[in-house]
């Protein structure tokens, strides 16, 4: 996306990855024998998910590599590289986790991750995936429609729009500590766009608890937009009755936009979104309106000139 100066992490701050991928290694055989070990916060929150498979995933695409999809982030509070959070996310506590949910509603609550997670069941949701950085992705999510959210809370019918804020805690993430971003990361959807069954709250992925650096233990997956619709790490949703201002859409205007849905006909001024390189292929293919989803979605903005609200 932009970006400035890198951050000077310090060497003790980072975790080898040879160290993280045997931690992940010993994670998994640690849920399969069932063990009561006593495990440091962080390595005991890594979980097999039931999920169903959802008839919505997209079918017939190879799935990205767990390691990718783990160690190739953005995730700006940990750093500008693509392994910064992987390395600099681990001290993040996302236990105990609320969400606050406010504005525009009958009843403004905070609710646990707990209470949350009981409101639907989870699913297995393969979707692509598309960096606005015009790389991509395909991704096997665990989470439940955030419509599902929406309909136990009852927005008011002044609620047209649904803000999202996510974490910004100085303490576990170096990158605060720089203006990359107007912190909190915020982001923002149109209410019907909330509703609409392909939007998911994200709680794992590949069967697992989602790792830090992928936005544990909640991020938005919103799979026709480009990546950084998908809010990490969400403590607040907000509904509102006027478009919210969004991280990105605040730090550059005519590069970001509010909309921000993948379209092969509108580039980035500064490259070109007509092709894509999917992670671990060489040659870049063609990038798909819509990122694939229009017969879902394309309806949504029937008699907007996409060019204006990019
Ligand atoms: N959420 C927060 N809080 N901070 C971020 O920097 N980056 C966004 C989005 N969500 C970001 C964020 C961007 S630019 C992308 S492409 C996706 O997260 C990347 O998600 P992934 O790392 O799980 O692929």
């Amino acid at each position: 996306m932009l970006i400035g100066k890198k951050p000077d992490i310090p060497s003790s701050e980072i975790t080898p990855k040879s160290l993280w991928l045997d931690r992940r290694r010993f994670m998994t055989g640690a849920a399969v024998l069932g063990a009561g070990l006593s495990l440091p916060r962080q390595w005991a929150q890594a979980a097999p998910l039931q999920a169903a498979k959802s008839p919505l995933s997209t079918t017939g695409e190879e799935l990205t590599p767990l390691k990718d999809v783990t160690t190739y982030n953005n995730y700006y509070e940990f750093g500008t590289d693509k392994s910064d959070p992987a390395a600099n996310a681990g001290g993040m506590k996302t236990r105990p986790w609320t969400v606050e949910i406010s504005g525009e509603v009958a009843k403004p609550v905070t609710l646990g991750i707990e209470d949350i997670l009981r409101l639907a069941p989870v699913e297995e949701r393969i979707y692509r995936h598309r960096c606005v950085e015009a790389w991509s992705m395909v991704i096997p999510w665990n989470g439940f429609p955030l419509s599902a959210l929406i309909k136990h809370i009852e927005p008011t019918s002044k609620a047209n729009f649904v803000e999202f804020t996510t974490i910004a805690d100085r303490a576990s993430m170096p990158g605060l500590a720089y203006p990359y971003l107007d912190w909190p990361y915020r982001e923002g959807l149109r209410m019907d766009e909330a509703m609409n069954p392909l939007t998911i709250l994200a709680v794992g992925l590949y069967g697992e608890t989602l790792e830090n650096q992928n936005g544990a233990p909640l991020r938005l997956v919103v799979p026709w937009k480009y990546g950084f619709k998908g809010a990490k790490s969400i403590v607040r949703i907000r509904f509102v009755s006027d478009q919210p201002a969004t991280a990105w859409n605040t730090a550059n205007p005519s590069e970001y936009g509010f909309y921000s849905n993948v379209n092969p006909n509108v580039d980035h001024p500064r490259w070109t979104q007509a092709k894509e390189r999917r992670i671990g292929d060489f040659l870049r293919r063609p990038t798909l309106m819509f990122n694939g989803y229009g017969e879902q979605v394309a309806n949504l903005y029937k008699g907007m000139d996409l060019k204006t609200y990019f």
